[in-house]
């Protein structure tokens, strides 16, 4: 058996797991690879008590890790875009193959990391950087590599899965629902990237490239997070049949892609209604298999280094072998990725759910639905909340049809003007999942 030495850099969370799990399954992993596995070198700037390394070398300076003669493979587990950019590329450099679970990092930089990877002849792999430990990436680069994939949505981040499964089954104010998940560890001591959504929108340049086959991409990607949801929002969606999840939805039009991330009605009835808490999932349409859906835990200690793992092993698999043969890392070579127009969030075509505040007279809201007729606008739900005593305002809620985002807007604006309507319309996009 050929012997294959890994270095590992950061042994956080994920670090950790990797070390564990490899010392744990041994003899199973090294079956597999059809080689022999040992951490020989970890980076690392404290000890971790959650994980015995014994005599394993350790250095303080990661880089250390990279300049290793005798290392095969780099696993950066640090995190964040800079040093793990230096320590990665510094890595290829010195050809060492690389595995990672840093979604930024790929996401930002990783067309100028893959291409002097694919110059160097070495692999980088990421699979634990999407939906943790779901194994996405290899689903869609290798057992949907004959399909055409229409379109993808998917619950990408656990954090705001879990804050709006809390909201939704609790009924529990935002706020108290981000504390707990921070002290529970779920959400980062800054949770900006999760709850605005630019965690997901991270994954999702990701499964976009390797679903479309275009270049790694994240400045045409709609963002927008949970912070603005309501409670209020979810028990109305919940009344009409509608969860509220946060999504990051990819798909292939005739005049380009349309990448989005944001909070979205989806009905009560689907598969992907029912994933909660910090549990990930990603559904795929594609033109030979149909939907398929891949479901699992998206983040934690061994969930992720369970991707890290099935990586490692794939190389370790294929290291005799020319770079020809390798599987490449974003389904094609980077050379045959073919940018395509990003639609703008304003010329998708979708449903929505309306939520203004309303003044309580006679003929107020015929005012409002004919602005919506006049539009082309087919209201397929309208519900008007009363408000408490003392107040005149009433919440209507209104469910479009499937409509030019443009269209919407520009009716919303004759809406906003009505002497009658307080304040703007939320507005929340709702997908069927079905088309
Ligand atoms: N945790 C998850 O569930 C999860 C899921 C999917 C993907 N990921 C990704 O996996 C990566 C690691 O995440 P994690 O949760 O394991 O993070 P973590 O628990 O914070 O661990 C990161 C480790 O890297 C160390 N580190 C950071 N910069 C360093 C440097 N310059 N030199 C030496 N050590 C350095 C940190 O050391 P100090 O403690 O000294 O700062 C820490 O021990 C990230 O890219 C993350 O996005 C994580």
């Amino acid at each position: 058996m050929k012997s294959v030495q890994i270095g590992i850099c950061g042994l956080g969370t994920v670090g950790s797991g990797v070390y564990n799990i490899l010392q744990r399954n041994a003899e199973l992993i090294n079956c597999r690879a059809n080689s022999a596995i040992t951490v020989t070198h970890i980076g690392s700037r404290r000890d971790n008590p959650l994980c015995d390394i014994g005599q394993t070398r350790i250095s303080r300076d990661i880089f250390e890790v990279a300049r290793d003669p005798d290392i095969d493979i780099v696993v950066e587990l640090i995190g964040g875009t800079s040093v793990a950019f230096d320590l990665v590329m510094m890595s290829i450099k010195h050809g060492k193959h690389v595995v990672t679970a840093n979604k930024a990092l790929i996401a930002e930089n990783g067309a100028e990391i893959i291409a002097a990877a694919e110059q160097r002849g070495v692999i980088v792999a990421f699979e634990a950087a999407v939906a943790g430990g779901i194994p996405i990436v290899k689903a869609l680069r290798e057992g949907l590599a004959g399909n055409r994939i229409n379109w993808l949505a998917g619950i990408i981040n656990g954090t705001s899965n879990f804050i709006l499964s809390e909201m939704a089954s609790k009924g529990r104010a935002f706020p108290d629902v981000l504390a707990e998940a921070q002290a529970k560890g779920y959400a980062e001591a800054d949770p900006t990237f999760d709850i605005e959504g630019i965690d997901a929108a991270h994954k999702l340049a990701i499964l976009a490239s390797l679903a479309f086959s275009i270049p790694l991409n994240i400045e045409g990607i709609f963002i927008q997070g949970i912070t603005q949801l309501q409670q209020l929002d979810i028990v109305y969606a919940r009344e009409l049949g509608y969860a509220i999840k946060h999504l990051g939805i990819a798909r292939q039009t005739d005049e380009g892609v349309e990448l989005r991330v944001h909070p979205t009605l989806i009905p009560e009835a689907s598969v992907i209604a029912g994933v909660n808490g910090v549990l990930n999932a990603v559904m795929v349409d594609a033109d030979a298999l149909g939907s398929s859906l891949y479901y699992g835990r998206g983040a934690g200690s061994e969930p992720t280094a369970s991707s890290v793992l099935a990586d490692i092993v794939d190389i370790s698999r294929t290291l005799d072998n020319p770079p020809s043969s390798w599987v490449p890392t974003l389904g094609c070579p980077l050379t045959r990725l073919v940018e395509q127009e990003m639609i703008p969030v304003t010329n998708i075509e979708t449903c929505y759910y309306l939520r203004f505040s309303m003044f309580d007279a006679p003929g107020a809201l015929s005012d409002a639905t004919k602005i919506m007729a006049e539009a082309g606008i087919s209201i397929e739900a309208i519900i008007q909340k009363e408000q408490p005593v003392g107040i005149d305002y009433v919440n209507v809620i209104v469910v479009t049809n499937r409509i030019p985002e443009r269209l919407l807007n520009a009716a919303l604006s004759k809406i906003e003007q009505l002497s009658s309507v307080q304040g703007s319309v939320f507005i929340i996009r709702l997908e069927h999942l079905d088309q």
